[in-house]
């Protein structure tokens, strides 16, 4: 994976520093950055001491849930939290990371018009996704994973899938390969496709991001509640119900906006 990763602070090429058995150890920049690798995924913030100092609770609770707290993982995590002593602890967006695989049973008695607007939502955004990233594609990175149902299907189609997120539990969820990133400094060479699905209105420089992107990458879908942030997008565009359930007598529907963006030849 190394070849497809730069710098996120120089984006220079990366080379591997210390390694263990467990796949943890780092990646190292000549603008002299190191960046840790826990049990196999590479943590590329601009500065991961500080990530790993707000995140340490939830990071080093990631690890134990998954049976991957090793000694060398554990240690990283302490030696670079310890390297940026104050601030305070950051949760990351670990509420996005449930087990949404299976829809829960709406409550008995739910209008039939409701169940037939969850039955033609099952899916919806991401067969749109789908078709508007084509393909097969070679390899293409998921920014801002969550769960990682969007990955699985990407997987069964195109060859190498990056699963991304700020959050390691959403990475390790996910499956490798993946990193640990901000989607506002991306620390990622040239891929043929880049995905971001419920991201982008997330971050603080929205278009500052689709530059970024799409000179990484020259086929770019994303997907938004906010249309107004896909402005600019060609012509190929979907609006589809996105249901999210809250347990089986709640359910938030937002109309979603998918849209793809292609690279301008120079
Ligand atoms: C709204 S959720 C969307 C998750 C999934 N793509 C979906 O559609 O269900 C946003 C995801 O982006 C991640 N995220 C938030 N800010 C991020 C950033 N700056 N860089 C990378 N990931 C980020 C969160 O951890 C969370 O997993």
């Amino acid at each position: 994976m190394l070849e497809h990763l730069r710098c996120p602070r120089c984006r220079g090429p990366l080379s591997q520093g210390p390694s263990f058995p467990d796949g943890s150890g780092l990646l190292l920049c000549a603008c002299e950055t190191a960046y840790p690798v826990l049990v196999g995924v590479p943590i590329l913030v601009p500065e991961p001491a500080l990530y790993l100092h707000q995140h340490r609770d939830a990071v080093l609770a990631t690890l134990a849930e998954q049976g991957l707290a090793t000694p060398e993982a554990v240690r990283l995590v302490l030696d670079f939290a310890a390297a940026c002593p104050g601030g305070e602890p950051l949760r990351f967006g670990d509420d996005w990371v449930h087990d949404e695989a299976s829809w829960p049973e709406p409550t008995e008695g739910a209008p039939e018009a409701l169940l037939s607007l969850l039955e033609q939502a099952q899916g919806a955004p991401e067969r749109a996704i789908e078709e508007l990233l084509g393909g097969p594609h070679d390899l293409v990175a998921e920014l801002g994973c969550g769960s990682g149902l969007l990955t699985t299907r990407l997987r069964a189609r195109h060859g190498t899938v990056l699963a991304c997120d700020l959050s390691l539990r959403a990475v390790l969820r996910a499956g490798p390969p993946g990193l640990v990133l901000d989607a506002e400094a991306l620390p990622l060479a040239e891929l043929d496709a880049l995905v971001a699905a419920n991201l982008i209105d997330l971050l603080d420089e929205p278009e500052a991001f689709l530059d970024e992107a799409l000179e990484r990458a020259s086929r770019v879908v994303l997907s938004s509640p906010e249309p107004e942030l896909l402005d600019g997008a060609d012509a190929s565009r979907h609006a589809v119900p996105w249901v999210r359930p809250h347990g089986p007598s709640e359910w938030q529907i937002y109309l979603l906006s998918v849209a793809r963006f292609e690279r301008r030849p120079a």
